[in-house]
């Protein structure tokens, strides 16, 4: 019988590679806490209902929401993106102007399409080195002032590589307009347990949602979203939770978030170790400059108020390129990292790792940094362009569209939304127009080799644009 999920999942276990990616939970056996048949329930008149929470859950959201400092948690049982769609769309209306930071991730984009909102992008500083920065506050200040009548910010932070921006500042400002501040705190759920991770956001937006199988040891897409204040209807949200959200909840996946944040509660030996030795790994790699790990000289510049040194992200300064590296840790080093792009790489970590795991991954960059003859990156910074959205994402995804050259394409509306790896900033995103400077910044990516994602035509000689279109 041809099963090929099964039979490539029983390889990869077999070989014996290290996962430095998500899931936190890194198959690390001491976290594998259930016979699954045994726990998986159904919504019975003793087991509570997920949207009605009225017992067992209610009760235990509430320790999680004290811990966190929230007024009130939620379970997200398909991981951050139905919380995000949900808390898009519970606060912003159709046609009702929404700031974004450019840098989000494509659930906050899908949100867009399905509410109708109209977003107004904020730009990420970048770095010296090509990646996503923070979001300016005082730069926000400016456009909420220039805009009084948006409804909600949405800002990711920790970024993917886990730089975060000044939230304080963020919400101190957001919250002086009296608008709903929204946090992506996707990579951020361990933040919480251990002061030598940034602060979370939790007590100071009004909604953040925290992929904690990221970086906690749960199962994949268990997720949790907190609430503050009064700015939220929460009736609202909790409907649209159920719209977006499947109708039958893993109790699984309840159960694995109740029992992994009990444990982290109350023991701190977890944490301790962890920090411990990573710690330890950031003091030994310091000194490598070939695979150079990006740490603290980042923090006050670019906006970035703190970084998560959890996250490892490496550049590579060498005639070999990020992706090179990924494959030879896979293949020579048995690691399998996050992510790799043209001049870094990117790897999780979490309390789930031991020091034997750090102790592989420290020999195989050691033996890398020696082998790799060390070269200067010109980090060729391709401007952010800034978007000049021409209709919403909604109205944009239900016109008609056709394919035309690229080349041609100008002063036309695009209906594809075009990311490269790094940064991961659209350089267009579907409902805007398409100009020179955004067709020649398409083509200093491709140049570059850096990877474009989201363009149907990979060559990159044709784009989808919208056909007819009319503004209404
Ligand atoms: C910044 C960010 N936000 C949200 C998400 C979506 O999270 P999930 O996979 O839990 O739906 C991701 C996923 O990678 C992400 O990187």
């Amino acid at each position: 019988m041809n099963m090929p999920i099964n039979e490539l999942l029983y390889k990869k276990i077999n070989s014996k590679v290290y996962p430095f990616h998500m899931p936190g939970h890194k198959r690390n056996s001491n976290f594998l806490f259930y016979d699954i048949i045994n726990y998986d329930f159904t919504e019975l008149e003793d087991t509570d209902n997920l949207y009605n929470a009225n017992g067992i859950i209610k009760e235990s959201l509430k320790q999680i929401s004290y811990y966190f400092n929230a007024d009130e948690s939620y379970f997200l049982v398909n991981g951050s993106s139905g919380g995000i769609i949900a808390a898009i769309l519970s606060c912003v209306n159709e046609n009702e102007k929404v700031i974004v930071s450019r840098n989000c991730h494509k659930s906050v984009y899908n949100a867009l399409i399905l509410s109708g909102a109209v977003p107004i992008y904020i730009m990420p500083e970048l770095t010296d080195k090509g990646m996503q920065g923070g979001i300016s506050p005082y730069h926000l200040e400016d456009i909420i002032k220039e805009n009084k009548d948006i409804s909600a910010v949405v800002i990711t932070s920790p970024t993917y590589e886990g730089f975060c921006s000044d939230i304080d500042e963020i919400s101190r400002i957001v919250h002086k307009y009296n608008k709903i501040l929204i946090v992506d705190e996707a990579h951020g759920a361990h933040f919480a347990f251990s002061d030598y991770f940034p602060e979370s956001s939790v007590s100071k937006a009004d909604i953040v949602i925290q992929s904690w199988h990221k970086t906690l040891p749960v199962l994949t897409q268990c997720s949790v979203m907190h609430i503050n204040g009064n700015r939220i209807n929460r009736d609202k949200l909790n409907k649209i939770l159920s719209m977006v959200q499947t109708s039958s909840p893993s109790y699984i996946f309840m159960a694995y978030m109740e029992k992994v944040f009990c444990i982290l509660k109350y023991d701190n030996s977890y944490f301790e170790r962890y920090v411990y030795n990573i710690r330890k790994l950031r003091s030994y790699l310091k000194e490598f400059n070939t695979v150079e790990l990006l740490g603290n000289e980042l923090i006050g510049k670019y906006n970035i108020k703190d970084i998560d040194f959890g996250k490892l992200v490496f550049c590579i300064n060498s005639d070999i390129n990020g992706y090179e590296v990924d494959k030879t840790l896979f293949e020579k080093y048995n690691i399998q990292i996050e992510m790799s792009s043209l001049h870094h790489i990117t790897l999780i970590t979490s309390i789930a790792d031991t020091s034997e795991s750090f102790d592989k991954l420290y020999y195989a960059i050691k033996t890398l940094d020696k082998k790799l003859s060390y070269n200067k990156i010109e980090y060729n910074n391709i401007d952010n362009v800034c978007p000049n959205v021409i209709t919403s994402p909604r109205k944009a995804f239900y016109t008609d569209i056709e394919t035309v050259e690229i080349k041609k394409s100008v002063g036309r509306i695009s209906a594809e939304t075009i990311t490269p790896y790094p940064p991961g900033i659209p350089i267009i995103a579907i409902g805007e127009l398409i100009s020179e400077n955004i067709i020649e910044t398409i083509f200093k990516y491709k140049e570059n080799s850096i990877t474009l994602t989201g363009i149907q035509d990979k060559s990159l000689k044709k784009i989808n644009v919208l056909k007819n279109f009319q503004e209404r």
